[in-house]
Order: C-alpha cells, then sequence, then structure tokens
C-alpha cells in the first residue's frame, strides 16, 4: 500500500521515510446536517483515501510534498504557523499541526510526502482524511499519545478555527475509527458510537455528479448558522434537544426558513436511529424507505441539493423500487448521491445513471463501487 508513496517520499527528500498513514474518505449512509446539532449520523469510511510518508526533522521546520496538486513543495516553520490564502491545500496540515501543539502535543519539524485518490470537492470527505492521515503520521513518527477520537477533535478544530469551516465531526471520525463493512452510529454529542453490518448482498454505489460544490463553506455557514438561532430561540443547547412537538408549537413565531431547517433536523435525527435498527434487523425496504425521505428533506426544507444530485436520485430510485434507496450525501450543494444497490443490479443501475444523466446534463457522472473500510486509528 506504501509502496508508491515511499518512493515519492525519497525522490524528493532524498531519504527514506519513518513511518506512513492512511486514512480514508467517507460516505454518509443517512443523517445530514445533524453532526453540528449535536445530532446523529449512520456513515462509512470507504476505500478512497490518503496515504502519507512521514521523516523526523530536528529544526522545527515542515516541507510538505503534495504529489496530486501540481507536485508541490511548500515550507513552513512550527514557529510561524500562518494562514496559507493562495495554495489553500497546506492548510489542512498547517491547521492540524498548530491544533496538535495547542493541545500540549510535543514535536519537531517533518518532511512529509501526501497522495490520495479521494475525489476533492465532491463531499467524500478528502480533506478530513488528509487531517486525519497527517495526525495519524504525527502520532507514529513522535509516538504521541493520540486516540482517534482526539484526533477527530483536532482535525475539527483545524477546520473550524484555522480553515474556516464550521463543520462538524462526523468526517474525522470516521476518517479515525471506521470498521471494516460496518456502518457506525455516532452520538455527536457524546461521541459514542455503535456498529451494524452493512448489508451482505449490496453495494454502496456512490455517483458523483461532477457538479463541485461552489461556495460550499458559506452556505454551509449559513446553515449552521439558521440552525443555531432555532437552538437559542427555544433556549436549548443544541436542536438535539427540540422535539418535533415543540417546534410545530411555536410555528408561528418562526420564520418559514427556520422552521424548515429545524423540522429537518429533527426528523433526520429520527430516521437516522431508525436507519440503524434496519441495518442491523437486515430491514432494507425499510432503510431505502428512509434513505428517500431522507433526500426529500435535504431537497425541501434543508434545501442543500441541486438539481443534478436530485435526478440521480430520482433515476436510481424509480429503477429500484423498493429493492434499494439512494439519497444525497454530505454536506451537498453539489457533490455525489449515495445509494444501496443489489450487487446483481450493479452493472444495470450504473449504465442507467450514465446514460440517462449524459443525455439529460450533457456530461457523464462518476460511478464509484466502494466498501466500508477501517479508520486511520481503527486496530
Ligand atoms: C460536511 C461536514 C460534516 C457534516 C456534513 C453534512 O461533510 O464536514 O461535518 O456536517 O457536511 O452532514
Amino acid at each position: 500500500m506504501f509502496n508508491e508513496i515511499a518512493a515519492i517520499f525519497k525522490a524528493q527528500f532524498g531519504y527514506s521515510p519513518e513511518c506512513f498513514s492512511h486514512a480514508p474518505g467517507r460516505v454518509n449512509i443517512i443523517g445530514d446536517h445533524t453532526d453540528y446539532n449535536d445530532g446523529f449520523v449512520l456513515p462509512a469510511a470507504i476505500n478512497f483515501g490518503t496515504n502519507i510518508a512521514i521523516g523526523k526533522r530536528r529544526d522545527r521546520k515542515i516541507r510538505v510534498f503534495a504529489y496530486d496538486c501540481s507536485q508541490m513543495l511548500i515550507e513552513f516553520s512550527l514557529d510561524t504557523i500562518e494562514f496559507n490564502a493562495k495554495f489553500t491545500w497546506v492548510n489542512y496540515v498547517a491547521g492540524s499541526l498548530k491544533m496538535l501543539m495547542r493541545a500540549g502535543y510535543l514535536f519537531s519539524g517533518a518532511d512529509i510526502a501526501v497522495s490520495g485518490n479521494v475525489p476533492q470537492g465532491a463531499g467524500l470527505s478528502s480533506s478530513a482524511s488528509f487531517e486525519i492521515a497527517l495526525l495519524r503520521a504525527m502520532a507514529s513518527l513522535y509516538q504521541l499519545e493520540l486516540s482517534g477520537i482526539d484526533a477527530a477533535k483536532l482535525g475539527q478544530q483545524s477546520e473550524n478555527e484555522f480553515v474556516g469551516c464550521n463543520c462538524g465531526i462526523m468526517d474525522q471520525l470516521i476518517s479515525a475509527l471506521g470498521q471494516c463493512n460496518q456502518a457506525m452510529l455516532l452520538d455527536c454529542r457524546s461521541l459514542d458510537y455503535q456498529l451494524a453490518s452493512l448489508p451482505e448482498g449490496y453495494s454502496l454505489f456512490i455517483v458523483d455528479s461532477k457538479v463541485k460544490r461552489g461556495l460550499v463553506e458559506s452556505a454551509y455557514n449559513d446553515r449552521r448558522a439558521e440552525c443555531e438561532l432555532v437552538a437559542k430561540h427555544f433556549s436549548v443547547t443544541a436542536l438535539r434537544d427540540l422535539t418535533l412537538a415543540q417546534l410545530e408549537s411555536e410555528k408561528a413565531n418562526l420564520s418559514a426558513v427556520a422552521y424548515k431547517r429545524a423540522r429537518h433536523v429533527i426528523t433526520e435525527n429520527d430516521r437516522t436511529l431508525a436507519a440503524f435498527t434496519a441495518l442491523e434487523n437486515k430491514d432494507m425496504t425499510q432503510l431505502a424507505t428512509l434513505m428517500r425521505q431522507s433526500h426529500n428533506s435535504l431537497q425541501t426544507d434543508f434545501e442543500t441539493s441541486t438539481p443534478e444530485m436530485n435526478y440521480l436520485v430520482k433515476t436510481i430510485n424509480a429503477f429500484l423500487g423498493e429493492q434499494g434507496g439512494a439519497r444525497m450525501t454530505g454536506g451537498g450543494f453539489g457533490g455525489c448521491v449515495v445509494a444501496l444497490v443489489p450487487i446483481h443490479l450493479v452493472e444495470q443501475v450504473k449504465n442507467l445513471v450514465i446514460s440517462e444523466y449524459t443525455h439529460v446534463f450533457g456530461y457523464s457522472p462518476e460511478v464509484h463501487t466502494c466498501n466500508a473500510v477501517n479508520g486511520a486509528f481503527s486496530a
């Protein structure tokens, strides 16, 4: 797995790396825009990820060679970490290291080579996988006592306080602690989690609409702010603490948008818990129904879907009927849809989706048939 990144490191830095790491991207099966509302999510880590090779430096200098970003080398000192507005990819390294230092971990510099195959800007968490791979590599290199949960928190802090995206903890946590063939029900308040096997005979079918997520951060941050305002209106810590009945009783005193945003979050939490039970009971009909409902809620109440994603979901759901389900996945405003598709139908669904989508939108979507893998900190 690490031969290629080892060779890249050696060619760039002229010596052999001391440690390696790999952290996966993720797909969320259900439970979107619930994590930063202290709610529930049900993601799986996928077989796309970021590889890092790393070697120690004694001079507090960090040199990062990004094989996939025009083979660019960027250098900075741990003593003068600043946001890089020009080459934004390096902020995932700089921010994570800054948070690691702030948390009191002791280390010096490093030479780092990085390469990955998570499609960027597609909503499959290429950035979380980069952060978690980096933290895993630093933990190995400097023998830092860093758990998967610690790493996830540091990655999220880096996004919130350094990169400028007010994301929740889902992506970093599943990249750190995902498990082979399992989906994870994560309680984003307590960070307790439970695992359930993905259904046998089904493929984790991901279709990238190829609409790059434009203006993601600002639109995403707006959604979060809208949710927090409703929580404040009810004097609760987060929307997790609100019931649908409470929301309904205040409908007249809320703006139409605030009401819709909160309704999505409250109903999505319920759907996510129900989806975990459905997975445990191997009840695919129920799971598929919940996925469809989730998509509708994201489309109409949370308004994070796009015409392209709606078209993909509609096409796949119409074909599958009760045999499986599809929904948009992740932050939205472009990116991917996820579906659970019976393996014997994968080729047919793939051909259908590619031909119909290309016919309507004039370009082809990309289909990935994935499986759930271990996270960077999983045993
Ligand atoms: C992005 C964020 C996550 C989560 C999802 C939506 O992936 O990084 O924290 O909020 O969007 O569920």
